[in-house]
């Protein structure tokens, strides 16, 4: 069992949480009329207000006892240097070293930074001779379309960046990103393309994996169908720690570029994963994203927890699930170009954390990262913020704004502001029968429709006004969204996880759960191209096989 559990600390935060169940948030608010200033913490010009989760004032030095208790900057001391700390891999976790400027940093006896800095050095050449024009296709025109073909942290990370970075884009280049097995994600993005000028890159850690080889062998039919197997040299491009498969591919090994099994996929950005990225913002657009994770990389080791926003945010997500009990977490950002940050950190946090079993091999004895999902405000707000306010379910909310538009229309952003807090706020609060009902008697009757109805009596109405409130949520204002900002943000999450997995005990660098099912798809597969018959499969499995047609 997770050694935090048995820990006073542990004891105290549960004994805290049973005082404070039965306190409705916007009782705490009437009752600290400094509750905002007390929970809201600063960093450069960023404000993460606490203030809206089921927490007081104790709660956070309370928590940050688990901290202590769990060793998270001697896991931090470990990570740095090198360590093997996925230990069911035997691997170093090391993401940090992609975006480090100065000494050393070892992993088994070896420097790694002469190898971020030569693939760096490499990716920026690349980018220059893209954007330059001096990359040419194999009939001698310039590249104008780039295809990314990756799945899972050799896609996610990438593609949500450069939607995130739409404002900083180059321009004359358009990058795409096809990820699904499903022919249709390859061919409507195709469709609309020339072989002469587009550039496949293939983005693969194990260069193995079943859906980026499958769209990277048809993207490589469809361009030597126009081309002829020698354009590829001209138009295919790798990122693996594979190279060796790269160049089984068929891809020009100056083409390829490396990085280590010390990068975890989903931590990947920063390689050359983010090559994409790179091209779509500028290779010194690409640096800032680093400068910005690298800022955060130096607050995170240093701040105390209380004001170190990835470590507050994992002490409240742990608080949330472990002593409040709550089993989703919604993320919401108030930006369409922080559309695709839930489907990031689902992989990020969900691949990383959604495990039972903790270091020791023992069941981990607590609940674990609840269910991340999200989506973009205000659209939410038209589809499923109903169930947020009034469907009975417990859960908390992560709202996420700019002061800055990087879109500046007129008029736009002063209501997505408005609507983001309101969202917040109404969360927090509710509203009571009583509230509903005098809202609903002072309001002005509307005229009789040609029906001859009239307005409904409050008393009938009023209970279905009522918003229970106290669903917990915490704000991330940050001023604008820049590379710099935005790798901030990333390497904030990713050190969130650090601690969480510190915190529960974890290795939150493997992903033995994703194994199993590949395994069965791969028995399964001979049995639809009908090659084997339909054995040793169970009865609805092989239904479904037949159904389609396949096997006997
Ligand atoms: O989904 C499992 C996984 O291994 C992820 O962890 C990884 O990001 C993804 O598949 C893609 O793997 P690769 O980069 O090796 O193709």
């Amino acid at each position: 069992m997770t050694p935090i559990l048995h820990s006073p600390a542990w004891k105290h935060a549960e004994r805290h949480a049973h005082g404070l169940r039965d306190q409705h948030l916007r009782d705490l608010f009437k009752h600290d009329q400094t509750r905002f200033q007390r929970l809201t913490v600063h960093w450069n010009d960023w404000l993460l207000d606490l203030s809206k989760q089921r927490i007081t004032a104790e709660t956070l030095p309370i928590l940050a006892g688990l901290w202590e208790t769990a060793d998270v900057p001697g896991w931090i001391a470990r990570m740095r240097a090198g360590e093997p700390i996925n230990h069911t891999e035997g691997r170093a976790v090391l993401h940090v070293a992609l975006r480090h400027v100065g000494g050393p940093l070892m992993v088994a006896g070896h420097d790694v930074m002469p190898d971020v800095r030569a693939v760096l050095d490499k990716m920026r050449g690349f980018c220059d001779a893209i954007h330059s024009g001096k990359w040419r296709g194999a009939t001698g025109e310039p590249i104008t379309d780039i295809v990314n073909i990756g799945i899972g942290g050799s896609d996610l990370g990438p593609r949500m960046a450069t939607q995130a970075l739409a404002a900083h884009r180059v321009p004359h280049l358009r990058v795409h990103y096809v990820a699904n097995l499903d022919g249709a994600d390859l061919a409507t993005t195709l469709a609309n393309l020339a072989p002469r000028t587009t550039l496949f890159i293939i983005a693969s850690k194990t260069f193995t994996t079943q859906e980026t080889m499958q769209n990277a062998c048809s993207a490589r039919a469809w361009l030597t169908a126009a081309l002829g197997e020698g354009a590829v040299s001209r138009h295919f491009v790798a990122v693996s720690t594979a190279l060796d498969r790269v160049a089984a591919f068929g891809i020009d090994p100056d083409n390829a570029f490396a990085f280590w099994d010390w990068v975890g996929g989903r931590f990947s950005l920063w390689s050359a994963i983010g090559l994409p990225l790179a091209l779509a913002i500028g290779f010194a657009g690409f640096e800032s994203l680093l400068a910005g994770a690298r800022a955060m990389d130096e607050h995170y080791f240093t701040a105390p927890p209380l004001e170190n926003l990835p470590a507050l945010l994992a002490l409240v997500e742990l608080w949330n699930a472990d002593f409040l009990g709550l089993q989703t977490r919604a993320v919401l950002p108030y930006s369409q170009s922080l559309g695709l940050l839930p489907r990031y950190l689902q992989q990020l946090e969900m691949e990383s954390l959604g495990k039972q079993i903790d270091r020791e091999g023992k069941l981990v004895g607590c609940p674990t990262l609840p269910i991340l999902w999200g989506e973009p405000g205000t659209n939410g707000q038209h589809a499923f913020y109903q169930l947020l306010h009034q469907g009975g379910r417990a859960l908390s909310c992560e709202f996420i704004a700019c002061r800055e538009a990087d879109f500046p229309l007129a008029g736009h952003h002063e209501k997505l502001l408005a609507n983001c807090f309101a969202q917040s706020a109404a969360l927090m609060k509710g509203k009571t029968e009583a509230e509903a009902f005098a809202e609903l008697s002072a309001a002005v009757p509307p005229a009789p429709t040609s029906a001859g109805t009239v307005a409904p009596d409050p008393s009938f109405l009023a209970p279905y006004k009522i918003f229970p409130g106290n669903q917990p949520s915490t704000t991330l204002l940050l001023p604008r969204l820049d590379p710099y900002t935005l790798g901030a943000l990333i390497a904030m999450y990713e050190h969130k996880v650090f601690t969480l997995g510190v915190l529960w005990h974890l290795d939150a660098f493997d992903q033995w759960g994703v194994e199993y099912g590949k395994q069965i798809a791969n028995s399964l597969l001979p049995m639809i191209e009908g090659t084997t018959p339909v054995t040793n499969v169970d009865g609805s499995t092989a239904g479904l096989i037949v159904a389609c047609g396949s096997g006997k």
